[in-house]
């Protein structure tokens, strides 16, 4: 717990410092000692609200985590870095041991994009973009399959599992990063899993032409 607690502060901290790079970047703009790549960066919030509680209805002009992560794999050309705490963009209805068993199909299409977020990554996979993920161990019942399926067959798409307490007694990789192209990135609390887009209330950043 304390690990995860550690872990939370030390993303939440850079977190935090990306977006003071981000801003004295924008400071600079004019000045002839910032780099001119950096004027263009930007940073906009992101929300996921849960879809069917009309009560708690999306903040307007707040962007939508399932569209920029599908944006992210969608403008991706040289790269794509991920670092995931689980994989679960898919619902499983049809696994008893899944906490998704019993839905049907039209309260899925309904409940969400996780599907289309999955195709945008299959799409970038396809197109060749070099992918690589860095991931927790999972849960289950099918613990990392979603990584392992982007990475079958495709030598472009690298997936390898963090095992934190092998490196520091206990903890695990909870963070949750897009990276596209060294310059366009997601940071926030949005897991890669379908309820995370359009079930649960999500906090996130999206960086747009923040070079490296
Ligand atoms: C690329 O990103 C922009 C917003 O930053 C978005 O409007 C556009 O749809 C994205 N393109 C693709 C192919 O996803
Ligand atoms: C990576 O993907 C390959 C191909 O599907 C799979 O065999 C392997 O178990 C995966 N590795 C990890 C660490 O998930």
């Amino acid at each position: 717990m304390m690990m995860m607690m550690m872990m939370m502060m030390v993303s939440m901290q850079l977190l935090l410092l990306q977006s003071l790079v981000c801003l004295s970047a924008a400071k600079q703009t004019g000045e002839q000692s910032a780099p001119p790549s950096s004027a263009s960066c930007q940073a906009w919030l992101l929300q996921s609200i849960p879809t069917d509680m009309p009560e708690l209805p999306a903040v307007p002009g707040v962007l939508r985590t399932g569209d920029v992560l599908q944006w992210l794999a969608g403008n991706s050309s040289k790269s794509l870095d991920i670092m995931s705490y689980y994989w679960q963009l898919l619902a499983l209805p049809k696994n008893p041991a899944s906490g998704d068993y019993g839905y049907s199909q039209q309260q899925l299409d309904q409940f969400g994009v996780g599907q289309a977020v999955y195709d945008s990554l299959i799409a970038a996979a396809d197109r060749g973009v070099p992918i690589r993920i860095v991931q927790d161990t999972g849960f289950s019942p099918d613990f990392a399959s979603e990584s392992a399926a982007i990475a079958a067959g495709r030598p472009n798409v690298q997936n390898r599992t963090l095992y934190v307490s092998d490196w520091w007694g206990g903890g695990v990789l909870h963070a949750k990063l897009w990276i596209s192209n060294k310059k366009h990135a997601y940071v926030g609390s949005a897991n890669n899993d379908w309820k995370s887009l359009t079930q649960v209330k999500e906090l996130g950043i999206y960086f747009t032409d923040c070079p490296a």
